[in-house]
């Protein structure tokens, strides 16, 4: 089954979405039988990244992140969205067969979109485009989140408009799998961990950094001899989501008999932290000093996807009347 999804490019994912989003998708790029293709979506960001240097390193960040933590190019196919140019080309065939109004209502559209005279139309345009990456490799299963639903339901519209015009085996028609359950990683201040709220903690951060963000967790004001409560406290939150079961239990134990402070246990939070993600972090840093490599690696899977990619704009292109190959 050829299971697709996109990664927005915004920088050095945090604890949420390596726990939330990262880790569950590359044990899913594991699991036999699953033909996984992963991109980072870097077109998309040009809706609103103007910076050259900033777009890049954001590419990289994230690259290198996934490889850091356990992404095996040769299993899933990992690559960068603008190392196939064929996905414009596509989106352009398919924005021709996309209702305007079906655009215009769009809610990612429309609550950006307040002051039309501000937005611009790439970011009208998105969805098609995303219809695009999913369309050009054939993608059968999407994972996302629930605000990219529509998204899905507008991918599904077009390739069904496509499909009426010119063959129903033009372009598969992809399903929309949205995980509601997926956990909720919590900030330092115990709302969802998020870029939005400048609560993450960024575990690819240098010691020094990391460690400000630990010691900035939330916790209420009780005193070092009091007891306290692990359920409601932002740092054993925490804790409990990246410390092994006995560690946990142990801490909870000392929470609730008291004589134990929140700075030990943010201490011991950013020691389990270092201590669970070295090599990981040890590969991030190595990783973002050699570009050449990230390119290396992400070419593994531009390749690969480029071959499905020519496939699939070869048969749209002849259905529509254009040339297949060009002079
Ligand atoms: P942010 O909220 O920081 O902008 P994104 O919206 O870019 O994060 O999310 C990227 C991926 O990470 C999505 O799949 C999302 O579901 C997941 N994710 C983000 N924050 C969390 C969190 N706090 N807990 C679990 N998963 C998360
Ligand atoms: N729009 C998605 C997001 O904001 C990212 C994305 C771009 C995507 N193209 C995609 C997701 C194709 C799934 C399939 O998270």
């Amino acid at each position: 089954m050829r299971i697709l999804t996109g990664i927005q490019s915004t920088g050095t994912p945090h604890l949420g979405n390596l726990m939330g989003a990262i880790l569950p998708a590359i044990s899913m790029g594991r699991s036999p039988g699953n033909d996984a293709f992963l991109f980072i979506a870097d077109l998309h960001s040009f809706t609103t990244v103007r910076n050259p240097e900033v777009l890049r390193e954001n590419t990289y960040a994230v690259a290198a992140a996934w490889l850091a933590l356990g992404l095996d190019v040769e299993r899933v196919t990992f690559y960068r969205q603008s190392d196939v140019p064929e996905v414009a080309e596509l989106a352009w065939y398919l924005g021709c067969l996309t209702p305007f109004p079906m655009l215009a209502n769009a809610h990612s559209f429309k609550d950006k979109s307040a002051n039309v005279n501000q937005v611009n139309a790439g970011l009208f345009y998105y969805p098609v485009l995303m219809a695009a990456d999913i369309l050009l490799y054939d993608g059968q299963v999407v994972p996302v989140g629930k605000d990219q639903k529509q998204h899905l339901e507008i991918t599904r519209d077009i390739a069904g408009a496509f499909n009426r015009a010119y063959g129903e085996d033009t372009l598969v028609v992809p399903e929309a799998r949205i995980d509601e359950q997926l956990m909720t990683i919590p900030g330092t201040d115990g709302r969802k961990m998020s870029k939005s709220y400048g609560n993450t903690i960024n575990i690819f951060l240098p010691e020094q950094e990391l460690k400000k963000q630990v010691m900035g967790i939330v916790t209420d004001s009780k005193a070092l001899e009091e007891p306290k409560d692990p359920a409601t406290d932002n740092v054993f939150q925490l804790f409990r989501l990246v410390a092994p079961a006995a560690a946990v239990a142990e801490m909870e134990a000392k929470y609730r008999a008291g004589g134990y402070g929140y700075g030990h246990a943010k201490k011991e939070l950013l020691g389990t932290l270092l201590e669970r993600f070295a090599r990981q972090r040890a590969t991030f840093q190595a990783l973002m000093a050699d570009k050449g490599e990230l390119d290396r690696q992400l070419a593994v899977g531009a390749r690969k996807a480029r071959t499905v990619a020519q496939a699939t704009l070869a048969r749209v292109r002849s259905r529509a009347g254009y040339p297949v190959s060009h002079p």
